[in-house]
């Protein structure tokens, strides 16, 4: 069987998403006790910042029986300019799937070109797609489906928005996204998944928001940008998801956000810490989706 990598939501159809989200609720419950994992080792390549993602992902080898490695790339010859090929594979001889945070998304689909064993995108300048799978799974528990739901995006068209565009492309659900100019997601993987999806960029928040099922956002200045931050404050000004704006979202509407969270700038402290806000939910969903991606990718023998 050839091996399958995780860099992008669609790198799974939909059914598979559904089969995903599935075995994700049964780990979940306690239902699911099998150690798929039992023998193998993930490897886990950092080279930004992490709290939900190395631990999510640590817990969750260890649960379904198997070692994981935290690889700072300060400490591998990653960081020295050993060359991504090369890295790929000789992790490729001793583990049995491979988790990577970094900068340059092609860094990834090079590590996944030259690894003989599953890569696991844990975030790029370019995507976030296991963050998506647990909001989605939020979002499904919480709600029921995303099946006639719109969810609406206020903020940075950066790697949250281009995976959440992507997820309305493969599921179908309508996704408002609100920016401001100059902060628009990547044109070509827009048009692409417009034509799968009711996907519309506007500028003004409520626009995105008024009617949506599930409000999301996230920092204005991502990892790699922090120098970046008086610009974007100036840029974002407006764009603060606060009790005014969740009032104008469907009644039972759910607020998300990845994590971290800056209280005072994308989301007000009332917001996050209200009765509408799952994020907590969300953020333990990161461990059971990401067992449900390593069991599909690495669980064969
Ligand atoms: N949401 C998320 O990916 O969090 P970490 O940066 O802490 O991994
Ligand atoms: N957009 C953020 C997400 C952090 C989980 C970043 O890339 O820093």
């Amino acid at each position: 069987m050839p091996k399958r990598d995780f860099l992008a939501i669609p790198d799974f159809s939909k059914s598979e998403l559904i089969a995903l989200f599935d075995l994700a609720l049964r780990m979940k419950s306690g239902a699911y006790r099998d150690k798929p994992l039992a023998g193998k080792t993930l490897g886990m390549i950092f080279t930004k910042s992490s709290t939900r993602t190395r631990v999510s992902f640590e817990v969750g080898t260890f649960q379904l029986g198997g070692h994981a490695l935290f690889l700072s790339s300060r400490d591998i010859q990653l960081g020295r300019g050993e060359p991504i090929k090369d890295t790929a594979r000789v992790l490729s001889r001793y583990l049995d799937g491979i988790m990577i945070r970094t900068f340059a998304h092609s860094d990834v689909e090079d590590l996944a070109r030259y690894a003989t064993i599953p890569v696991i995108n844990g975030l790029t300048d370019f995507l976030h797609p296991c963050q998506i799978l647990a909001d989605l799974l939020t979002i499904k528990e919480h709600l029921g489906g995303w099946d006639g739901k719109v969810v609406a995006w206020v903020g940075d068209g950066n790697n949250m928005a281009h995976s959440w565009i992507n997820a309305a492309g493969v599921l179908g659900f309508e996704l408002r996204i609100a920016c401001p100019e100059g902060y628009d997601p990547d044109p070509l993987l827009l048009k692409h998944n417009q034509a799968r999806a009711n996907i519309t960029v506007v500028r003004d928040p409520k626009d995105a928001v008024r009617g949506a099922h599930a409000v999301n956002t996230d920092v204005w200045a991502s990892m790699g940008q922090e120098e970046e931050q008086a610009k974007r404050e100036q840029a974002f000004a407006g764009f603060c998801v606060d009790d005014a704006l969740m009032q104008l979202a469907d009644p039972s509407a759910i607020f998300l956000h990845c994590l971290p969270a800056h209280r005072g700038e994308e989301v007000t402290e009332s917001v996050i810490e209200g009765p509408q806000s799952r994020v907590f939910d969300e953020a333990e969903n990161r461990l059971h989706v990401q067992k449900a991606v390593m069991a599909t990718l690495m669980g064969h023998s």
